[in-house]
């Protein structure tokens, strides 16, 4: 019980610092304090990245999403990278996540929110604060915002000069993403385009080339309407939103503002939507603390050890006006624990009347690893469990009554070989060929579209389900 002359914690004022007064987890340790500091000051003047009115809007989009009207579709690396920032890396994720929009958009029949795991996702959550090779132990590598992945002292300590390349690279990556979505290459007259390259040369392509006809067929036929690019603007551009893992809270902190747009609110200008991790979703904790008191829509990974009525005094203190579209919890349990796990969490929340917006995330429960040849161990998931884990959310939000509202993936839209299956049916003995990740093993450009036609398929089925047309077995 709270002593009477104490404030409980979460009663306290909210402000951009208060993170600062909790326990934390996950938090680097950086040798120059001063330097720290100076960097907090500069960011703290720099223009933000994204608007308020931005991350209100896609607020609103993942509260339909979150009474199934809309489907949420967030992708992209692991860790961005500082030695791989290209406009070919950008644009490849970009074109993929858009090709499993339009899967999505029109095999599933519903409006797809898409969101970048990108333009900041650089900060990551490690088992162990060192790391041991050969004897000698460094500290883990947290992410290029924070240290270097090379196993050397000097690259190993966290530099808070980091946080301005970040700041910059995910200045330069959001303008491009901004380009991309407005500028000409979205328009749904180019979905051909869009299949170049890795995936054109795939078993899916015959199906991607079918449903891009029906497109074409389709835009003739509004055109005949009178609808076109230039008269109806959603052919021509999409809205694109960014999103990462609100770990590293001091660069959090410095991009948090209060705009003049939005009297008496916060946003992290940082991107559109964060998320608090698996492993920092402490009641009490600093990363809880922060992201209360911020105005963006925010979601919380969901591991299995997630306990019940611990979710719900979250999601009130995540949600406290029960505000639809700010609360997006994402489902992370593994394929095998899934069907056990998340039942009693969903009904939980639902039975407690909290909006929420859940999204399944079928990567992080689902990673092991496995002996490859030579180069030792490989970090990998498998295709079928993936699938298994997704099928299976669908399945339990049928089962309670809740709604199955997107999907969180990490891929690329290289040809790598990290995810184990799909089409191209990937062994452990093709790991070693583009083995490219800085963190978690990505699903390549073709299973990414791979999921998402079977996505587009469950979807499918819950529409007609909900219509009363006949069910998926009877297709
Ligand atoms: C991640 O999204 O990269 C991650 C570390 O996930 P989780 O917090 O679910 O473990
Ligand atoms: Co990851």
């Amino acid at each position: 019980m709270t002593p009477r002359n104490e404030t409980p914690r979460h009663e306290s004022k909210w402000h951009p610092a208060s993170w600062r007064d909790q326990p934390i987890r996950q938090v680097p340790s950086y040798p120059d304090a001063s330097a720290l500091e100076a960097m907090e000051r500069k960011l703290a003047r720099y223009p933000v990245l994204v608007f308020a009115g931005e991350a209100d809007r896609l607020k609103a989009q993942l509260a339909l999403a979150g009474e199934g009207k809309a489907f949420v579709l967030q992708g992209g690396d692991c860790a961005e990278s500082f030695a791989d920032f290209t406009s070919n890396t950008i644009r490849d994720t970009f074109r993929v996540l858009l090709q499993m929009a339009v899967v999505l958009t029109f095999g599933g029949g519903t409006p797809v929110v898409k969101m970048g795991r990108m333009a900041g996702q650089f900060a990551k959550p490690r088992s162990s604060d060192t790391e041991t090779q050969g004897g000698v132990s460094l500290p883990s590598y947290r992410g290029d915002i924070i240290n270097g992945p090379d196993f050397t002292p000097e690259a190993r300590t966290p530099d808070p000069s980091r946080m301005e390349f970040a700041y910059m690279q995910a200045a330069a990556t959001l303008n491009l993403l901004r380009a991309f979505a407005t500028g000409g290459y979205a328009d749904l007259h180019e979905v051909h385009r869009w299949n170049l390259g890795f995936v054109a040369r795939s078993p899916l392509a015959d199906r991607y080339a079918d449903l891009a006809r029906r497109i074409d067929e389709t835009l003739r036929f509004m055109a005949a309407c009178g609808m076109n690019s230039a008269n109806a603007p959603q052919i021509r551009e999409t809205d694109f939103y960014t999103g990462h893992e609100a770990l590293l809270l001091p660069f959090e902190q410095a991009l948090t503002r209060d705009p003049s747009t939005h009297p008496g609110q916060w946003y992290a200008t940082s991107a559109h939507f964060l998320w608090i991790g698996d492993r920092t979703r402490q009641l009490d904790g600093a990363h809880v603390e922060f992201m209360r008191g911020i105005s963006n829509p925010i979601g919380m990974k969901v591991g299995p050890s997630q306990d019940p009525d611990d979710l719900l005094r979250l999601t009130e203190r995540l949600n406290p006006r029960n505000e639809a579209g700010r609360l997006t919890l994402i489902a992370r349990m593994g394929a095998d624990k899934v069907s056990e796990k998340l039942p009693p969490l969903a009904r939980a929340v639902a039975r407690a009347g909290r909006k929420v917006t859940w999204i399944c995330d079928p990567m992080h429960g689902n990673t092991h690893s496995v002996f490859s040849g030579a180069a030792g161990a490989y970090k990998t998931r498998s295709f079928d469990a993936i699938l298994k884990e997704t099928r299976a959310f669908f399945d339990v939000h049928h089962a309670e009554g809740t709604v199955p509202a997107g999907v969180h993936v990490e891929m690329t839209g290289r040809e790598v070989t990290e995810c184990l299956g799909g089409a191209h049916r990937l062994s452990e003995a093709d790991l070693s060929g583009n083995y490219a990740t800085f963190c978690d093993p990505r699903l390549n450009a073709e299973q990414s579209l791979e999921l998402a036609f079977l996505l587009a398929e469950e979807l499918k089925a819950r529409r007609a389900d909900m219509t009363g047309l006949p069910l998926r077995a009877a297709q």
